[in-house]
């Protein structure tokens, strides 16, 4: 089968390289990244640590407005795809390069797979909430991570081609945790010891686009007395130093660049807590039990909230105070996002629909 897969952002370089490695075995995979994310530590990183195949088309399409970002995508995708004719799309999570390969797909009758299926924050004002919904509503596969995944989905009528396979990210951090535990110099690069930092991130436009909460997170992060270790999304920089708020970020907080995905695993493993609005760092959170604050008033990852490994603090700062000095994680863990044979299961049922 000839499969065309769409990447475009950080966390999907991460969901596609234990899927990509699977299917390549027994299919011919054209890796599209459509240039969403572009700077080397962005991009280039992932794809060198995890050893993800060099993209067969790079679209080069870069940051915009909304439309303007998803409609050159939608154009450049068509094109690839016309040429390409893949039996089916596969895509992932709920960016606007999810979006844009799908409904390019979906329009030349080509079938749809979607790798996240059936997430919902049920709040619309979150770009990703829309491409999450209408991609799954074109999509002809969809593997979903969690049974709440599988609900979401029923409740809007889609029954049909769905499956609950476990999350990729599990068989992501499973296959690269020991390899960032031998390879990774971070803590001794930046003189950490073990459970003596926070690990915060921070990307989400609800925050960064908001000068009000954006200097709450800063005012909340610059008076805990903790070391905060703060990996900085482009976005969020370009926001702290329009706001001014660059400067008043540099007490206890240690800004460093976005670090490749290794670096990161060594930082949540060995963090004592991490301060996120990021999807996928809140459920590696919980997958190394490492208590989460989750700087948003919602969450499509209920089950962490559920079992008492993240709490959502919006960009309250007392909220974020109190979890900074108080949040504890829980006795226990459910593997809720699978056991980290999601690409397997993912590759299993793309063959058995072949046949
Ligand atoms: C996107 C996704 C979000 C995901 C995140 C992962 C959408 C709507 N949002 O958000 O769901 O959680 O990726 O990180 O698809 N920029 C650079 N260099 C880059 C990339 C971005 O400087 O390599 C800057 C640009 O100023 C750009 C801004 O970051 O305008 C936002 O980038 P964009 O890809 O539009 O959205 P993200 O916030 O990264
Ligand atoms: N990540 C990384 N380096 C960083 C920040 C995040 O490798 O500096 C990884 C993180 O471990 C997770 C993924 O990127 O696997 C999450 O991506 P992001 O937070 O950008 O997006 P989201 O998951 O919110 O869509």
């Amino acid at each position: 089968m000839k499969i065309v897969s769409v990447v475009g952002a950080r966390p999907q370089f991460i969901k596609c390289a234990p899927v990509s490695r699977i299917i390549r075995e027994q299919h011919e995979e054209i890796l599209v990244h459509t240039g969403q994310h572009y700077d080397p530590k962005m991009s280039d990183v992932f794809f060198e640590e995890l050893d993800i195949p060099k993209p067969d088309y790079n679209l080069g399409i870069g940051s915009g407005t909304q439309g303007e970002q998803t409609g050159k995508m939608l154009i450049e995708i068509e094109k690839v795809l016309l040429k390409e004719k893949p039996d089916i799309v596969l895509v992932y999570g709920d960016t606007n390069s999810t979006l844009a390969g799908a409904l390019a797909a979906s329009k030349l009758h080509i079938k749809v797979t979607h790798v996240e299926a059936g997430l919902r924050s049920f709040d619309r004002t979150m770009p990703e909430e829309i491409n999450r919904v209408i991609t799954d509503h074109i999509s002809n596969i969809l593997f979903c991570p969690t049974d709440t995944a599988v609900m979401n989905l029923k409740n809007e009528g889609i029954t049909e081609g769905v499956y609950n396979v476990g999350d990729v990210m599990v068989d992501a951090l499973k296959y690269n945790q020991k390899i960032a535990e031998e390879k990774s110099t971070i803590l001794q690069d930046l003189n950490l010891n073990p459970k003596e930092f926070l690990l915060a991130t921070v990307h989400r436009a609800s925050n960064t686009d908001n000068k009000e909460k954006l200097s709450s997170i800063v005012k909340a992060f610059s008076d805990a007395e903790a070391t905060i270790i703060f990996p900085v999304h482009p976005r969020t920089k370009k926001y702290l130093k329009e706001y001014d708020l660059w400067e008043k970020i540099l007490t206890n907080t240690k800004v460093i660049p976005p670090v490749g995905y290794l670096d990161m695993l060594k930082l949540e493993s060995n963090a004592r807590k991490v301060i996120t609005d990021s999807g996928g760092i809140q459920k590696e959170a919980y997958m190394l039990g490492i208590p989460c604050i989750t700087l948003r008033d919602n969450t499509e990852w209920v089950e962490t909230v559920e079992e008492g490994w993240n709490i959502l603090v919006g960009a309250n700062y007392e909220k974020i105070g109190d979890a900074i000095e108080n949040l504890e994680g829980a006795d226990r863990r459910n593997s809720v996002f699978g056991d980290g044979s999601a690409s397997e299961k993912i590759s299993q049922k793309i063959n058995a629909r072949e046949t």
